[in-house]
This record gives C-alpha cells, sequence and structure tokens, in this order.
C-alpha cells in the first residue's frame, strides 16, 4: 500500500492507495457513451460538511432532528467528514478519480442563518472557496440549493406548510444566483420532494404529533398523511418555479432543473386490481412531480384523490408560472423499483408494497438495474424528450462488502451494481434518450440521514474516527469508467 501525506493549512490527511486495485486498461470496450458525456458524484451539505456551527452558521432542521430528537440513534452530522475544512483535499481526490463534475448542496443555514434576513457573508465565501477549488481542478460544479435542512428558524414559522416558505426559498436562491451565478453553469433547485416531504416528513410527524398513529413501516405510510403532504410539495413545485424564473431573469447562462427520485412501479401481477394499484402508487412517487416539472400541471387522478382528504394550497396564477418556467433538464435519482398489489386493507390507497426479497438486500431497495432503463425510456416518451442528468446512484450492503482490510475495500457488490446500471443508462442512450450526465451516489461515505454513519455508500471509504480517505474498488473501476467513457462487460 502506497501512502500519500498531504499537508493541510492546519492538520495532516492520510489518504491511502490501494495496491490491490482493480485497475485495468481496456482495449476493446463492450460499451461507449457518447461524447461528451458527464461522470460526476454527488453529496449534500448537511451529509459531509460538519463545522455544525462555525462561521455563523444557523440551525437547520436536521441539526435539530439529530442533536435533539436523536433520530440516528445520537449520531449527528455535526462534524459528518469534515469537507467544510477539508475541501481541497476531497476536490484534489475527486480530480484524482478524473471526476468531471461534482454535484453538491449548499446550506441555507450557512447563507441566511435565520432562515430570512441577514446575509451570512463568511457562508457564501466557504462556496466561492469550494467552487473555485473545483474550476481550479477541472471539475464542474453542479449545485443544489436545497437538500433537506431547512432553517430551523424557518421550521418554527410552520417550514413548508407556510406559504411565505416559496418567498423564502426565492431570496434564498436569488442571493446565492447573484453570488456564485457568474461561475457555476448548473443548478438544482430541489432534491427529492417525494423522499423529503411524504416519507420523511410524514414520518416525523407522526413521532411528533401524538394525534398521529406512528409510523414503523416507511412503506406503509397512510394515503392520508401523504394527501396532507402535498400542500407542502405544491410550495416546493412553486419555489422551484419563481426560482428558475428568477435565475432567467438575471441573464444567467447555466442551466437549472429539478431532481425528483424516480420509482417504477410494478403490479404484482397482470390483474386490473395490481395494475391499478401501480398506476396509484406511480402517481404519488413518480407523476405528482414529473407532470409539474416537465409538463406545468399536476396529473388529475392524483389531484382529485388528494382533493379528496385535504386541500393542495393552489391558488390563482400558480399554475400558470408553474407552466411558464420549466427546466432545462430532469435530475432524475434512481436505485430501486416499487412492487405493489391491490390490497383493500391497505390504508394507503388500497395499495400494498411488497418487500424486498434480494438475497444482499441494499440499503436502497431492490437491486434491479433494467428499472433505470425503464424509468429513462418512459420518461423520454411520455414527457416529450426531456433532457436528463441522473443525479444519483449508488449503493450500499453492509459490512460484508464494505469492510477494510489490508487497507483495500473489495466492494464487489458495489462494483457490479455501479456497472449494471451504467450498462442500462447506456442502453436506453441507444433507444434515443437524452441522457447527458451520471452522478454516482456518494464520492464519499457519508451521514446516511437517519441511518447514521452505519449505511456507507461511497467509492471512497472515510474513517469516522480519524477522517482517513481511501479508494474502494469501485473507484478504481469508477476512475478507469471515466478514463475510457466507458467499459468491458
Ligand atoms: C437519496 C438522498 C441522498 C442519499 C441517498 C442514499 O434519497 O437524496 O441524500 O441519502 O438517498
Amino acid at each position: 500500500m502506497k501512502t500519500i501525506l498531504l499537508l493541510g493549512a492546519s492538520f495532516f490527511l492520510t489518504i491511502s492507495l490501494c495496491s490491490c486495485s482493480n485497475n485495468k486498461e481496456s482495449k476493446v470496450q463492450d460499451i461507449t457513451f457518447p461524447q461528451g458525456f458527464v461522470w460526476g458524484t454527488a453529496t449534500s451539505a448537511y451529509q459531509v460538511e460538519g463545522a455544525y456551527q462555525e462561521d455563523g452558521k444557523g440551525a437547520s432542521v436536521w441539526d435539530t432532528y439529530t442533536n435533539q430528537y436523536k433520530l440516528a440513534g445520537g449520531e449527528t452530522g455535526n462534524v459528518a467528514i469534515d469537507q467544510y475544512h477539508r475541501y481541497k483535499q476531497d476536490v484534489a481526490l475527486l480530480k484524482d478519480m478524473g471526476i468531471q463534475s461534482y454535484r453538491f448542496s449548499i446550506a441555507w443555514t450557512r447563507i441566511l442563518p435565520e432562515g430570512t434576513g441577514k446575509v451570512n457573508q463568511a457562508g457564501i465565501d466557504y462556496y466561492l472557496r469550494l467552487v473555485d477549488e473545483l474550476l481550479k481542478a477541472g471539475i464542474e460544479p453542479a449545485i443544489t440549493l436545497y437538500h433537506w435542512d431547512l432553517p430551523q428558524a424557518l421550521a418554527d414559522r410552520g417550514g413548508w406548510r407556510n406559504r411565505e416558505s416559496v418567498k423564502w426559498f426565492t431570496d434564498y436562491a436569488e442571493i446565492v444566483f447573484k453570488a456564485i451565478g457568474d461561475r457555476v453553469k448548473t443548478w438544482i433547485t430541489f432534491n427529492e420532494p417525494f423522499i423529503d416531504r411524504m416519507m420523511i416528513g410524514s414520518f416525523l410527524r407522526s413521532r411528533l404529533d401524538p394525534t398521529i398513529e406512528p409510523i414503523s413501516n416507511p412503506f406503509a405510510i397512510p394515503g392520508a398523511l401523504i394527501a396532507q403532504q402535498a400542500i407542502e410539495t405544491h410550495h416546493w413545485i412553486l419555489a422551484h418555479a419563481k426560482a428558475i424564473k428568477i435565475y432567467r431573469s438575471l441573464g444567467l447562462s447555466g442551466k437549472i432543473g429539478m431532481t425528483l427520485s424516480i420509482s417504477p412501479v410494478y403490479p404484482e401481477t397482470d390483474s386490473e386490481a395490481d395494475r391499478n394499484a401501480a398506476r396509484v402508487e406511480d402517481g404519488l412517487h413518480n407523476r405528482w412531480f414529473l407532470h409539474p416539472v416537465l409538463k406545468g400541471a399536476y396529473p388529475e387522478d392524483i389531484r382529485a384523490l388528494y382533493l379528496k382528504h385535504t386541500g393542495i394550497g393552489i391558488q390563482e396564477g400558480d399554475m400558470e408560472v408553474i407552466k411558464k418556467n420549466r427546466v432545462d433538464f430532469l435530475g432524475v435519482n434512481y436505485y430501486s423499483p416499487t412492487r405493489v398489489k391491490a390490497n383493500s386493507d391497505s390504508k394507503r390507497f388500497g395499495i400494498e408494497i411488497l418487500p424486498n426479497s434480494d438475497e444482499r438486500p441494499a440499503f436502497n431497495g431492490e437491486v434491479y438495474p433494467e428499472g433505470l432503463y425503464d424509468l429513462l425510456v418512459r420518461i423520454d416518451t411520455e414527457y416529450d424528450h426531456p433532457v436528463i442528468y441522473i443525479t444519483e446512484n449508488g449503493a450500499g450492503f453492509g459490512s460484508e462488502d464494505d469492510s477494510l482490510v489490508d487497507g483495500c475495500v473489495h466492494d464487489m457488490l458495489r462494483q457490479d451494481y455501479l456497472k449494471r446500471h451504467f450498462a442500462e443508462a447506456h442502453r436506453a442512450i441507444q433507444a434515443g434518450v437524452k441522457l447527458q450526465r451520471y452522478y454516482v451516489w456518494s464520492c464519499f461515505d457519508n451521514f446516511e440521514w437517519v441511518f447514521g454513519y452505519k449505511n456507507r455508500f461511497g467509492l471512497i471509504h472515510v474513517n469516522f474516527e480519524n477522517q482517513e480517505r481511501i479508494w474502494k474498488d469501485s473507484a478504481f473501476d469508477f476512475q478507469s469508467c471515466i478514463k475510457n467513457n466507458g467499459f468491458d462487460q
């Protein structure tokens, strides 16, 4: 094993490179991506930055969930992988891997500690430093404005349920566009509204509100609770459209989009009841967001379903703004499909989500690469051929696949997972899908929300005690894939 010591401003960082990588030069390639295809990796602020109270940063809801409610069993993102201090070394690692674009998110509370009002210049300066370091390394920054870390001060004012949230967000977005918009050309307004508002949001409400029955299974959230979150997702969609409008009115020349978690839904059988259950589940998870973002209108069936339960908060003029300000690209996060059957006893609109039957279950559900092909072709066909970036895809399988042995991590399952998904993405491109980028989640092991540090998704292993970074075999694979713009199957 080779060990390289990098001397940072105030600390030593040890980076170890495995001599046991399986990096190989390929001659004849089975799979070659189109010229100009962009390979990247993704992270989010809360999961990597740490420095949770530094340089004027305010508290976000995730600071509260982890420190106060102990949602991750007492683990927190207070330090995470300390990217706030180690960004130079991390950018150097990305450069070594050949990464062409780095997707990261901005912590709203670094820019506006109270969510609105006084701007914290030190927060802006941090992101300017990070962006400049990336540009210097030839890596294109791709910024997500919001990856779940709402300022606590705004949560105290009703959070996303309060219609004012639309203005809070667009004010914040405008500040960031003006401060960094000259040098960043790829923008994502929001990350995964379904997972954040309908899954995590419902789960939290059930934990904090004694009148709501506690949710033990995130896949069996009652329909009524999901419907009650629709108003919050409408505020996201509206804020997203208004932020696009602001971005374009500032005359900035980059591309702006939104990232959705897309899960293709398959019925257990071909019966009408099962097919109907699949249609509704697809409506909740996918169409409720794809339709407004790409077509400018909500899907009628789900709109009617939500209206039967609760209001959605649509006001006059909202849909016009949403229709007029559509994305330059759609960001797709894909991890797994959803399999369903009809079950009249289920409180989730009669839908039962079937358990994952994989022998070696991945953290984020069933491994089904073909689902990526299906969803890409489906979006292309049904939504008028949008430009698509895969903004997240990746996996973790637990300690057997992720253990450090003699300085190496032989993460064969992750290697296999990624190759098979890349191959399906390639197949979709050949079928005519305008897929232009692929961001792997994640370059580094990091803080995985309610699972804390247990669930590792990184290409690079992180020792959370001393912050050592070690390339896993999948990192060497990815390096070779980027270098060759493809790979042998
Ligand atoms: C996605 C999230 C991302 C990460 C991966 C594993 O749903 O967007 O932050 O947690 O899952």
